[in-house]
């Protein structure tokens, strides 16, 4: 039968529509906690432009000091650049798996925070270098100019996963995706709490405060779909997610501690030129966290996840960097890799 065949005058009734459809024309709700993390979404709605723009003054900064604390931002970019497609991806997913309705809407929360978050980001590097291309920007001092070819070498590195990403969402089970997406979201959320009690400049404070309760929001939403899910995981999706987290580890550990030497290619000086510019953002009231404080945070959410995991019989991946045992994974490649922030 040819496609263009009219059946409407030789049946009373269409025939069935060839599944999966991306619009499911029906709105279950199974998951009550879904339903509450989609309405405190709405209330908490909030808009980058209507932030105190106006308060911040970039020239009270040095040029080395604005330098070094847009290349934190571009640091962030790096990451949340891509999170709106990225989420973009993951909501057309649940719409073509007829999800219920509340998981849908959540999945819609998170692309339009991300966004948002992403337009912190261009807000505030625009602020500061004066310019919104952190790689077209010309460097006024010498950190500045280090500063930019580390982001030139984060952004050629966060480049290779987006195709990745796209043949793994059709792939894997929501299930197996929102493990990859929670362990972000959980150290993301403590991250930019630390950064708004850190944050001298009311305007970053505030947006930290915002990013770091809707973060808050998109762990609660992953929690609720694996409490939901994971009791009827398979062995072939234990294996995946042990392997992603481990994958999730190595990738956000660049914005989140500090960029593993095996699956990051960067130059030799790029720690050293990384811990400088968090030095002098630091020192001019950019409340980055030290070292220190970045392990212990990321260590806690590590084992916070592993909690969640050990609950449900998956095997954690060993993540000797911050003293947590388990199975040894190795090989991972920057296009095995799921998670975002
Ligand atoms: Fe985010
Ligand atoms: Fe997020």
């Amino acid at each position: 039968m040819s496609a263009k065949e009219k059946l409407a005058h030789t049946m009373e009734f269409p025939p069935d529509t060839e599944q999966p459809n991306v619009y499911p024309l029906s709105w279950p709700s199974k998951t009550r906690k879904m339903e509450e993390i989609w309405s405190a979404a709405q209330r908490e709605t909030w808009d980058p432009e209507a932030l105190p723009w106006d308060t911040f003054d970039p020239e009270s900064y040095s040029w080395e000091e604005r330098e070094a604390i847009a290349y934190w931002w571009t640091l962030l970019s790096v990451f949340d650049g891509s999170a709106p497609p990225v989420f973009a991806a993951a909501m057309i997913k649940t719409y073509e798996d007829h999800e219920e309705d509340p998981v849908r809407s959540c999945f819609f929360s998170v692309t339009r925070d991300e966004h948002n978050h992403e337009q912190v980001c261009r807000l505030a590097i625009t602020k500061l270098l004066g310019s919104p291309g952190p790689l077209d920007h010309e460097p006024r001092s010498e950190l500045g100019r280090k500063a930019q070819r580390n982001a030139r070498w984060l952004y050629y590195n966060g480049g290779r996963y987006w195709n990745g990403y796209k043949t793994a969402v059709p792939k894997y089970s929501l299930a197996v995706l929102f493990s990859s997406f929670l362990m972000g979201e959980i150290a993301a959320a403590t991250i930019f709490q630390q950064m708004a009690a850190n944050s001298t400049e009311p305007v970053f404070t505030e947006a930290f405060r915002n990013i770091g309760r809707d973060e808050g929001r998109h762990m609660a939403i992953c929690m609720s779909l694996m409490e939901r899910d994971y009791p009827h995981l398979s062995e072939a999706d234990k294996e995946v997610i042990t392997k992603q987290i481990r994958a999730g580890y190595m990738f956000l550990s660049a914005v989140l501690f500090e960029p593993p030497e095996d699956f990051w290619d960067l130059p030799e000086d790029f720690i050293s030129v990384q811990r400088e510019c968090e030095e002098v953002a630091r020192m001019a009231g950019f409340g980055v966290p030290t070292y220190e404080a970045k392990k212990e945070n990321w260590r806690n959410a590590m084992l916070n996840l592993k909690g969640v995991l050990d609950k449900y019989d998956t095997p954690f991946p060993a993540i000797p960097e911050v003293g947590i045992t388990g199975k040894e994974i190795t090989d991972i490649e920057m296009e095995d890799i799921i998670p975002v922030f």
